[in-house]
Formats: C-alpha cells, sequence, structure tokens
C-alpha cells in the first residue's frame, strides 16, 4: 500500500485520479482550495487540507509526511483566467509546483508527476505536435505551466527527484464541472446544451481540439508513477483532432431536444488547434488511448442529462 499526495482532489482529474488510488487500497491525502473544485468530489478515505497550494502556510500543514510520489494536479486551468489575473495563475500553478518541488526534497519523496499541458505548445504549422516541437506558449496560463517544467528538470538533475510532466491535451468525460464555463471544450458546449438549450461558441467553427478521455488521463498518471528517474515529459493525446463544429454536433445528436448555436469574438490566447503525436508516451511508458471521442461523449451526456435532472427535481 503506497502513500500519496493527490493536490486538486476535488477537481475534475484530480478526484478520479485518487478515488481509483483509494479504490486500491493506497492512501491519499489531497490540498485543494476549492476554487473550481466541489467537496462531494473528493472521495471517501482522503484526507483533506483546504488551502492553497501556492501557499507555504498551507503546505507546512503536510506535516513531513513522507509520501510515495506526489502528484500535482491543483491549479486553475483557464487561459482566461490567466489573462483576467495573470499573478494569481502564476501561483496557484507555479509557485505551488516549486513549494511541492521544495517539500519533497526536504522530505525524502523521490517522484513527482505534474499536470502540464499541451498549451505550452501554443499554435504550430503543422498542427500535429511532437515533445520535440517549440514551446510557444500563447497564454500566461501556459507560460506558468512551462516553467513548472523547467523547475522540474532543476529538481531532476540536481536533487534525484524523478518528476514527470504530463502534457494534457483536452481531458473531458464524466465528473467534469458543468459549472465552470471558462474551461473545458466539451464541457463547456456540453453544459450549455443541457442547461439552456443553447450553445454559445467563442471563435470559429474550424478550431479543432484532441480530446482525451478522463479514464484514459488516469492511466497516464499511473504510468507515469512508474518512471525511475531523471524528468521527462509527454504528450497525452489521442492523435486525432475534432473541429468545433463536429463537437457540435455530437453533443446535438445525442439529445432529445433541438439546440441552437451563435458564435460571437474568440477568447485572448486561445490556440487555434493543435493534435498530439502520442508515440513516446506509448514507447516508453505503455500508455495508449482507449476510448473514441463519440463513446466517450454519449457517456459524459447521459452523466450530464441525469445530473440536470437531479438538479431540477425531476
Ligand atoms: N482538463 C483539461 O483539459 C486539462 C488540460 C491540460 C492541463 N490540465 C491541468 O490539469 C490539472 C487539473 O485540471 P482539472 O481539469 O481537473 O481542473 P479542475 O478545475 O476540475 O480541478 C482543479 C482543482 O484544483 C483546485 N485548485 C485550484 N487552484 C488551487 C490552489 N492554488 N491550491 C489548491 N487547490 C487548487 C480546484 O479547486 C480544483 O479542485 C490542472 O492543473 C490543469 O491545469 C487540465
Amino acid at each position: 500500500m503506497g502513500k500519496y499526495l493527490v493536490t486538486g482532489a476535488a477537481g475534475f482529474i484530480g478526484g478520479a485520479v485518487a478515488e481509483l488510488l483509494i479504490n486500491r487500497g493506497d492512501s491519499v491525502v489531497t490540498i485543494d482550495n476549492l476554487s473550481t473544485g466541489m467537496r462531494e468530489r473528493i472521495p471517501k478515505g482522503v484526507d483533506f487540507i483546504e488551502g492553497d497550494a501556492g501557499s507555504p502556510k498551507v503546505i507546512r500543514k503536510l506535516n513531513g509526511i513522507r509520501f510515495d510520489a506526489i502528484i500535482h494536479l491543483a491549479g486553475q486551468s483557464s487561459g482566461e483566467v490567466s489573462f483576467e489575473n495573470p499573478v494569481y495563475d502564476l501561483q496557484t500553478n507555479t509557485q505551488s509546483t516549486l513549494l511541492l518541488l521544495d517539500y519533497a526534497c526536504r522530505n525524502d519523496i523521490h517522484r513527482f508527476v505534474y499536470a502540464g499541458s499541451m498549451s505550452v505548445y501554443g499554435d504550430q504549422n503543422p498542427p500535429l505536435v511532437t515533445e520535440d516541437s517549440d514551446t510557444v506558449p500563447k497564454s500566461f496560463y501556459a507560460v506558468g505551466k512551462l516553467a513548472s517544467e523547467k523547475y522540474m528538470r532543476i529538481y531532476a538533475s540536481e536533487f534525484g527527484i524523478t518528476c514527470t510532466a504530463l502534457r494534457f491535451f483536452n481531458i473531458y468525460g464524466v465528473g467534469q464541472n458543468l459549472s465552470n464555463l471558462k474551461q473545458g471544450m466539451a464541457s463547456i458546449y456540453l453544459a450549455m446544451a443541457v442547461r439552456d438549450h443553447k450553445i454559445i461558441v467563442k471563435g470559429s467553427p474550424d478550431r479543432f481540439r484532441d480530446f482525451v478521455y478522463i479514464d484514459d488521463a488516469v492511466s497516464s498518471v499511473m504510468a507515469a508513477l512508474e518512471r525511475k528517474n531523471g524528468f521527462d515529459f509527454y504528450n497525452v493525446s489521442t492523435k486525432h483532432r475534432t473541429r468545433v463544429e463536429e463537437v457540435i454536433r455530437i453533443i446535438c445528436d445525442g439529445l432529445p431536444y433541438s439546440v441552437t448555436t451563435e458564435y460571437v469574438s474568440g477568447t485572448q490566447g486561445d490556440q487555434f488547434g493543435i493534435y498530439g503525436d502520442n508515440s513516446k508516451i506509448r514507447k516508453e511508458l505503455g500508455w495508449s488511448p482507449q476510448v473514441k471521442f463519440e463513446e466517450g461523449m454519449a457517456r459524459m451526456t447521459e452523466w450530464a442529462v441525469e445530473r440536470m435532472a437531479a438538479e431540477r427535481g425531476m
């Protein structure tokens, strides 16, 4: 049985990772400030420290526990929010990483897995990116994610902590926060379709994303925990692109009523579209995506419809 710190377990990805660890008998501590997460999402059995992972005072509450690994998934994850408040973004995504790496160093913790992001690539031509592609962040959020990786590289080489950054592409699925309309293309459109029967699209219908189902994101974290040394980073992607227009069609086809769509201007720093080659993670970590977008969206739509009906007391 292992002992893990999973930050952000009140959130979408953190909640799913913590659940898997608890179900297999490990013990889990989480730090979450409930900014976008929900207390109910934290799985039973997880030790919950409420607070900001970017605050030294909160990190001290860990009391020198020696974890088998730190899985750092807490952080604000919206490019839009990073423009509204760049300093907050830096604290939540980067300062938190630095503090937790320092904690790992001082408490003899040898593994660190981080929620990186495909946003570090910015826009690319051609749009299929490998880990050798240039990094050209277009938002403050992406700058912070890349900076975190750079800190990890140094903690691996200078302090011997095995550090792995997973550059998540667009993670979607059951459990995503349907009230957060600033992060997650699939969840934003689905929430609007189910709640208001109207989808407002910020930006072009030709933009596209590489969608990864939540279960596949969780299995990438498990695969990363097996790495033995040094620093490395991996695309967590399917190598398939889905255009905004197709996302909307798939959502609408799955609902028993008609949904209207309105296009408005895009958000600052939004990427037009890239998709990720996944040969490196397949070869080195043995990971491959299992859930196709249509299948994942069908599961998510069913869940969202039930959830909305429950909310409305139907
Ligand atoms: N969902 C995606 O498509 C995607 C893509 C790339 C990267 N990521 C990264 O993965 C991680 C998890 O994303 P998610 O989709 O689960 O988002 P989420 O918003 O559902 O979960 C994030 C959790 O972290 C908590 N949190 C935020 N800032 C915090 C702070 N400073 N201290 C403590 N807790 C804090 C939130 O309350 C929430 O529970 C984030 O770091 C995000 O940037 C997500």
